[in-house]
C-alpha cells in the first residue's frame, strides 16, 4: 500500500507557456531556438509551449530543425494548443478537434482558461467534455480553474473552485485523472502583475487534491497542479518551493525567451 502511494505521488514538474493570441513566424524563429537551448539540459522537468493553432506546425518544424542544427542539443520541449472542441468532426465551423491536434503533432491542450470562460461563454460541462475528448485523442488536458477577485474577497474561493472541479469529476472518466493536469489560476492574478501568495496558492492546491481524493481516493496526490497568474522569474521560486505546486502556467513571461527559460531553470532547481 505504502509503495503504491509513493508511486502515485511522484509528480513530474512542468512549466507551460501560454502564448494566448500572440506571436508571429518572425517571433517564433527568434524565441523557440532560445527556449530549446536554454531548457535542453533540464531533464527533471517537462517544458511545453502553447502557440496559437496556426503556428503549431511552425513551432514543430523549428523544434525538429533545432534537434539537428544545434550541436549537442536535443529539444526538451513539448507542444500544446490553447483550446479544442469536444466533437470528433462535423459541422462545427471554426473549431478544431482534439484528434486534429494529435494528428498535427500536438500533445497537450489548455482547456477552460478563464478567458475562454469569460469571453466565449465556456461552461464547466463543456470544458469537462473537452477534457474527455482530449484524453480520448491521446492528448494531455491542462484544465484551468480559478476564482474572481470578488469571490476571493467574499470568502467564496473554495466553494467556487470546488464547484468547478466537481463538474469535471462528474463528467470525465477515472482514467483521465491519470494524465490530466490542473492549473490553478486566480482570475485576478492573470495579466495583472499581482500574484496569489505562494501560501494562498498552496492552500488551493491542497484543497483541489482533497476534492479529487473524495471521488477517487489517493488520486489527488498524483495529479499535477500548476499555479498560473503573473508568474515571472522574480516570483517563481516562491511557488516552486511549495510541495503541492508542481510547476507553472505562464502567460506574458512565456513570450520573453530569457524570462521563460529562467522560470524553467528555477522549477528544475526547486524540484530536484
Ligand atoms: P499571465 O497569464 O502569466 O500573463 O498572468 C497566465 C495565463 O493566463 O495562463
Amino acid at each position: 500500500m505504502r509503495s503504491s502511494q509513493q508511486i502515485q505521488s511522484k509528480r513530474n514538474p512542468l512549466v507551460v507557456g501560454n502564448w494566448k493570441m500572440n506571436g508571429s513566424r518572425a517571433e517564433i524563429n527568434h524565441l523557440i531556438p532560445k527556449i530549446i537551448e536554454g531548457t535542453a539540459d533540464l531533464k527533471n522537468i517537462e517544458v511545453v509551449v502553447c502557440p496559437p493553432f496556426v503556428y503549431l506546425e511552425t513551432v514543430l518544424k523549428k523544434i525538429a530543425a533545432a534537434d539537428t542544427s544545434i550541436e549537442g542539443v536535443s529539444a526538451n520541449l513539448g507542444i500544446g494548443a490553447q483550446n479544442c472542441y469536444c466533437e470528433k468532426s462535423g459541422a462545427f465551423t471554426g473549431e478544431i478537434s482534439s484528434g486534429m491536434l494529435n494528428d498535427s503533432g500536438c500533445r497537450w491542450v489548455i482547456l477552460g482558461h478563464s478567458e475562454r470562460r469569460a469571453l466565449f461563454g465556456e461552461t464547466d460541462a463543456l470544458i469537462a467534455k473537452k477534457c474527455q475528448s482530449a484524453y480520448d485523442a491521446d492528448l494531455i488536458p491542462i484544465l484551468c480553474v480559478g476564482e474572481t477577485l470578488e469571490q476571493r474577497k467574499s470568502g467564496k474561493t473554495f466553494e467556487w473552485i470546488g464547484s468547478q472541479i466537481e463538474v469535471i469529476l462528474k463528467i470525465v472518466s477515472l482514467e483521465v485523472w491519470n494524465r490530466l493536469v490542473v492549473a490553478y489560476e486566480p482570475i485576478w492574478a492573470i495579466g495583472t502583475g499581482i500574484t496569489a501568495t505562494p501560501e494562498e496558492a498552496e492552500e488551493v492546491h491542497i484543497f483541489l487534491r482533497e476534492c479529487i481524493n473524495k471521488v477517487y481516493p489517493n488520486r489527488g496526490q498524483s495529479v499535477r497542479i500548476l499555479y498560473g497568474g503573473s508568474v515571472k522569474a522574480e516570483n517563481a521560486m516562491g511557488f516552486f518551493a511549495k510541495d503541492n505546486i508542481d510547476g507553472a502556467l505562464v502567460g506574458g513571461a512565456s513570450l520573453i525567451a530569457e524570462e521563460f527559460v529562467n522560470i524553467c531553470k528555477l522549477c528544475s532547481k526547486a524540484k530536484v
